[in-house]
């Protein structure tokens, strides 16, 4: 370690970039401190992103199963399943607990110092945290993001009717009627949850289509089988306002392109138009940092800001706002400042959203092929096709797969299944060695599995597909 700074490496932020950059510099032999604000570690991710939705998307489809009445045709009978929503809460937090938890356990375990507040810069290699100053060789900014805000519309999460994805995981009653502004994915999976325990559900969304930047047959099959489970889906339409009257919401919208306003009552509202990346309180200039147009701070392939002591990783970066991206490139960044070379190929992301089914992309889509000029070749299969998911009656959804029209290798691939989040990570192992279609296609795939319709479509992009 340089002797004049207190460590070599203090990270800003203890998201998924932030803790797993601490982490892997310390296990580099690198004397590192995690500056973190919250009370508990894991960023948004673990405290009131991934993990709590996960958990209420679970709980709420057991509910749904149960109290449907879907299992009856399997022979399974259901009589008088209720909702206990506090406890589904209670685990929700239970499972939040353990995982920070255990992100406390891994700084001890790998001798990572948190240093609990609030940091901000004051000059390329220091920072003040509550009045204290703490110096260090390299400076990793991992602040992540905050939901972003829509004008004139104010959120309150404790009242529990105007509510952003943070309020929307702790709603302590089912609305009747939840009117949610957004079709991305947060609009998807938490409007799934709150569908499933029984809520009316109707998406405002200012585009023509749901879930923006995936590939367009995905987009449009997804708002096919949403709007069979129930969803109302608004389209081109975009709120003028919220206002609360008597405990209830009233939202005006209006087409994207004018014209008449129409009012929508609801129990509750939940904004979720997308996310901004935090460094207002950081004090970048003092570092000699700007943000760039977005409000991110820039940074190269080896994640190092225009400062050279200064690096940047995850949501508060270009690029997609992900947790397993952050934390690919929290081992990344630590690599790099120990003199190794960490990478991350920013192409082969995968993506997925957590609905029933699951929706899940890597690579590229058929519009990007398009615009890129790139000529390609698409092989589709879909599940109904599928043996295994036949027999499971689980029918919806498909695997597209997108290869090179001359060399064949693999571009991208799109699938809509209740496992399509276990299926892609196939895909983008095989994308990341530089497959090719035929290779999976002569890959022998465990029979009956959902995996087989990945081998039949990319028999498909041959034209030989076996059970279609
Ligand atoms: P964050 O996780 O945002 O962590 C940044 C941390 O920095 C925060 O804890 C913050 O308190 C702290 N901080 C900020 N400024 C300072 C400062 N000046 N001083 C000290 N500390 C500071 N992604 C997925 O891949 N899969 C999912 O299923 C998924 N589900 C999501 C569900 C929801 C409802 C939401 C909101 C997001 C979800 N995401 C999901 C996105 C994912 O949470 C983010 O991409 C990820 O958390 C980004 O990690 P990060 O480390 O960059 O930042
Ligand atoms: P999003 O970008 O996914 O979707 C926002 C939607 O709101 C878009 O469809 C957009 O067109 C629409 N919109 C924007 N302004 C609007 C307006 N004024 N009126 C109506 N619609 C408007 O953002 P979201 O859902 O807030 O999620 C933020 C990010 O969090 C995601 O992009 C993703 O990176 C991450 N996330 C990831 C998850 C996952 O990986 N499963 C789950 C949840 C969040």
């Amino acid at each position: 370690m340089a002797d004049n700074f207190d460590y070599d490496v203090v990270v800003i932020g203890a998201g998924p970039g932030g803790y797993v950059a601490a982490i892997r510099a310390a296990q580099l032999g690198l004397k590192t401190a995690c500056v973190e604000s919250r009370e508990t570690l894991g960023g948004t991710c673990l405290n009131v992103g991934c993990i709590p939705s996960k958990a209420l998307l679970h709980a709420s489809e057991l509910f749904h199963e149960a109290s449907s009445g879907a299992m009856e045709k399997f022979g399974v009978k259901v009589k008088g399943a209720e909702l206990d929503l506090d406890a589904m809460h209670a685990e929700k937090d239970k499972a939040v607990g353990e995982l920070t938890g255990g992100v406390e356990f891994l700084f001890k375990k790998n001798k990572v110092t948190w240093i609990k507040g609030h940091a901000g810069f004051t000059g390329p290699n220091s920072v003040e945290v509550d009045g204290q100053s703490v110096t260090a060789k390299d400076i990793i900014i991992a602040t992540g993001s905050s939901v972003a805000p829509l004008p004139g519309v104010e959120v309150d999460n404790d009242g529990g009717i105007i509510v952003d994805s943070t309020g929307a995981l702790n709603l302590p009653a089912v609305p009747k009627h939840l009117v949610v502004i957004g079709g991305g994915v947060i609009g998807l999976e938490l409007g799934s949850v709150w569908g499933r325990l029984g809520a009316k559900i109707t998406v405002v969304e200012y585009l023509d289509q749901i879930l923006p930047g995936m590939d367009g047959g995905v987009r449009k099959e997804a708002a096919k089988i949403f709007k069979k489970q129930g969803f109302g889906l608004k389209m081109s339409t975009k709120v003028t306002g919220v206002s609360v009257k008597d405990k209830k919401a009233i939202v005006s919208v209006e087409p994207a392109k004018g014209g008449d306003t129409e009012i929508i009552e609801a129990d509750a509202v939940l904004v979720c138009i997308g996310r901004r990346p935090n460094t207002d309180a950081l004090n970048l200039e003092a570092a000699g940092l700007k943000t760039n147009g977005r409000g991110q701070v820039e940074m190269d392939h080896r994640m190092q800001t225009s400062v050279p002591s200064i690096w940047a990783i995850g949501d508060v970066a270009p690029g997609l706002m992900l947790a397993h991206r952050a934390e690919d490139e929290g081992i990344a960044v630590a690599e790099n400042i120990a003199g190794q070379t960490g990478i991350v190929n920013h192409d082969i992301i995968p993506g997925v959203v957590y609905t029933h089914p699951e929706i899940a992309s890597v690579g590229k889509t058929e519009e990007e092929l398009k615009e890129a000029g790139i000529d390609y070749k698409v092989g589709n299969f879909p599940f109904m096709a599928n043996s295994r998911a036949k027999t499971n009656r689980d029918t919806d959804g498909f695997v597209k797969i997108l290869a090179d029209a001359e060399t064949d290798r693999l571009l991208g691939a799109h699938i809509i299944s209740s496992l399509a989040g276990t299926l892609i990570a196939q895909i983008a192992q095989a994308m990341e060695f530089g497959t090719t279609s035929e290779d999976i296609a002569y890959t022998c795939h465990a029979h009956p599995t959902h995996s087989e319709a990945v081998k039949e479509a990319a028999m498909a992009v041959l034209g030989k597909p076996i059970h279609m």
